[in-house]
């Protein structure tokens, strides 16, 4: 129990490093927890932790288990086996690595005919697995989580979102301009990821360092939904030099 609700803050040498631990941590729960429900974020800064985590499944480090992963988040319209979709992005960098089967998965489908029904689902199946046991989160440049945009909630529930300027200018790279970037999402909602028994956010590099330091030690705000990571129970941050300069 911590009732500072003290964010866990390791800094690490370099993205090497951070994934490597990233992944020790989560193999280790992985171990302790065979069935553990996790949500997992794409993104490019987990995709280290998640080679280092196949690395570690080869290896037998942790076997199959039961794990039951969610999709963290979807773009609107989006089938999720398009190449573009972030299940593709997931299947790719965690699913078919790990060896997890698609029964274990909860989608996000862009597709649904009716997204409000399917992002209720996906809560219900939260709520079913007894809520998330892990966490796998990056730190968007505006302070989101997941598609948590700003201004967002603590009560948001998973739901159909519009992307900001600022997230359709960062995944304009993946899609070949700005004005190809899909413009919404379906995001888990603020309150299943707060509510997870333990949050593993990832941070690398010098763009990242002012939005990091607004989430671990600015006010707590809807303008920098990270910022409420600050009043979840068990969060480490593994950040490494570039995005936390401690003598900055
Ligand atoms: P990144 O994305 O890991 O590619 O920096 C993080 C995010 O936008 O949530």
């Amino acid at each position: 129990m911590n009732p500072a609700h003290t964010i866990d803050l390791v800094v690490l040498e370099d993205y090497a490093a951070l994934s490597r631990v990233g992944a020790a941590r989560v193999a280790e729960l992985f171990r302790a927890k065979p069935d553990a429900a996790v949500v997992v974020a794409t993104g490019n800064t987990p995709m280290g932790l998640y080679r280092e985590l196949a690395a570690k499944r080869a290896a037998r480090v942790f076997g199959p288990g039961e794990l039951k992963v969610f999709q963290l988040d979807a773009y609107l319209g989006l089938a999720p086996d398009d190449p573009r979709s972030l299940y593709r992005w997931t299947k790719e960098a965690f699913l078919d690595p790990l060896g997890i089967q698609p029964q274990q998965v909860v989608k996000l489908p862009g597709d649904s005919p009716d997204p409000a029904a399917a992002c209720r689902a996906y809560d219900d199946a939260v709520v079913r697995a007894g809520g998330f046991d892990l966490a796998i989160l990056g730190l968007g440049p505006n302070g989101h989580l997941g598609f948590n945009e700003p201004p967002s909630q603590p009560t948001d529930k998973t739901r159909v979102v519009s992307l900001s300027e600022a997230s359709l200018e960062s995944n304009a790279r993946y899609w070949g301009g700005q004005g190809r970037v899909p413009k919404q999402a379906l995001t888990a909602g603020m309150n299943v990821l707060l509510a997870a028994k333990e949050i593993v956010l990832l941070v690398s590099g010098a763009h990242k360092r002012d939005v990091l330091v607004q989430a671990l030690a600015g006010p707590v705000t809807p303008d920098l939904p990270a910022s409420y990571l600050q009043t979840s129970s068990k969060v480490t941050v593994l950040a490494d030099r570039a995005a936390w300069d401690e003598h900055g």
